[in-house]
């Protein structure tokens, strides 16, 4: 028998509240605290309580009992009393949490967390998630927790950080025309930066959930450089340039790409971290305010796209040194599938001359020549820096740089 504390505590009174506008939150406080079998004595005065409660008891494995019960005569007749159920109990057997939600991710995340939020209590039985991507070391880096604090504080809206009533009258025609052209590439090449990794984050496991909201924000990132970069190629009010088959090409080989470290390495390390040299080319020599802006915007968010496929990348080999191997091949592997194709649109590269040339001058194309050499070994050298930090040695870095795709990204 319950002690006269247990028997007291044992009461709920609903008042006139009915179990249909959230009584059963005061049932089911009242019954958290008893144990399986034990008695919870219910009074109230909405008229329906005795229907429904009979309802929900039966729904939730409890039994209801009517009567007076005899440990407390100070009840009236016909008082309600519920006996409680086990599974309530059983429910929760074998559920497991789903890591820490303070601490670091796990190493392994189970298919069997599902959606469960990190550190959840996950009841056994539900569906579990078929990411293919479930284990920490391929696809984490200590800094993406703030890579994505800083990617939020960073959004821009391309309607109000671009002035786009700046005029763009005083750039020569054919210098707008390779403008255009530099625009018409640079949207394609977004617009593969913008599926690789909502195609990466599709299939990670989100317990990795700091990697999910980078990579969200990495798509988000490249949706708003398709925005401006297409804008500015239209502003004057012409066609877009020429899209080439071997631009294209090199694209689907970053698209095609399996596994998670080697497409985030072959776009984010080597891809985009040569894009971060042509948009500050592009910067350096914009003829007008809007291809300025447009190209000092994009390159602040690909320096966080590339901090992150360095550092993840870096983690990797750190911890299995063996995959320098697998990172080396994916690079060898591209180049040989693009062996027989143009690489870069001969018109963009053309246009990155006369951009930097800014006129037809003999010697203003010969200094846009060059500009466009310097841009080249800038782009180089930095691939072998970064090559370098992620573990290559110097030598293997230059080769490797050297087989880097002729259409930068
Ligand atoms: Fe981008
Ligand atoms: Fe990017």
């Amino acid at each position: 028998m319950p002690s006269a504390d247990a028997a007291a505590a044992a009461r709920v009174d609903l008042a006139d509240l009915g179990l249909d506008e959230g009584g059963h939150l005061l049932l089911d406080r009242a019954l958290a605290g008893l144990a399986p079998g034990r008695r919870l004595t219910v009074t109230g005065r909405h008229p329906a309580l005795p229907i429904h409660l009979g309802a929900w008891c039966r729904s939730h494995g409890h039994r209801l009992i009517a009567g007076q019960p005899a440990a407390d005569p100070s009840l009236a007749a016909g008082a309600l009393v519920v006996e409680k159920g086990g599974s309530g109990e059983r429910r929760w057997t074998g559920a497991a949490r789903a890591g820490s939600a303070a601490g670091p991710p796990d190493a392994r995340a189970d298919a069997r967390w599902g959606l469960a939020a990190r550190g959840a209590l996950v009841e056994a039985g539900g569906p579990p998630i078929g990411a293919q991507w479930s284990e920490r070391e391929h696809v984490w880096a200590d800094i993406a927790p703030k890579l994505y604090a800083a990617a939020a504080a960073a959004q821009w809206d391309p309607a109000t950080a671009v002035d786009w009533a700046a005029p763009i009258d005083a750039v020569p025609p054919e210098i707008e025309r390779a403008i255009v052209q530099i625009m018409t590439y640079l949207v394609e090449n977004e617009q593969a930066a913008l599926i690789i990794p909502a195609r990466l984050l599709s299939q990670l496991h989100p317990h990795y959930r700091e990697v999910m909201q980078l990579l969200a924000t990495q798509a988000a990132d490249e949706a708003r450089h398709v925005e401006v970069f297409t804008r500015r190629g239209l502003l004057s009010g012409g066609l877009l340039g020429t899209s080439s088959a071997g631009g294209r090409a090199s694209l689907a080989t970053l698209l095609n790409e399996p596994d998670f470290t080697t497409a985030s390495f072959l776009l984010s390390v080597l891809g985009e971290g040569t894009f971060v040299d042509l948009l500050r080319f592009l910067h350096d020599h914009a003829p007008d305010q809007v291809t300025a802006d447009v190209t000092r915007l994009a390159v602040r968010d690909e320096a966080r796209h590339v901090a992150f496929g360095v550092a993840h990348t870096a983690h990797l080999a750190g911890s299995d040194p063996g995959y320098l191997g697998t990172l080396r091949r994916s690079v060898e592997r591209r180049h040989a599938a693009l062996q027989d194709t143009a690489g870069l649109n001969a018109e963009v590269f053309d246009s990155l001359v006369l951009l930097a040339a800014g006129s037809w001058a003999p010697a203003a194309i010969r200094r846009g020549w060059q500009a466009v050499r310097d841009l080249q070994a800038r782009m180089d050298e930095g691939r072998r820096r970064r090559l370098a930090a992620i573990g290559f040695p110097d030598d293997e870095a230059a080769e490797l740089s050297a087989l880097h795709t002729r259409n930068f990204m």
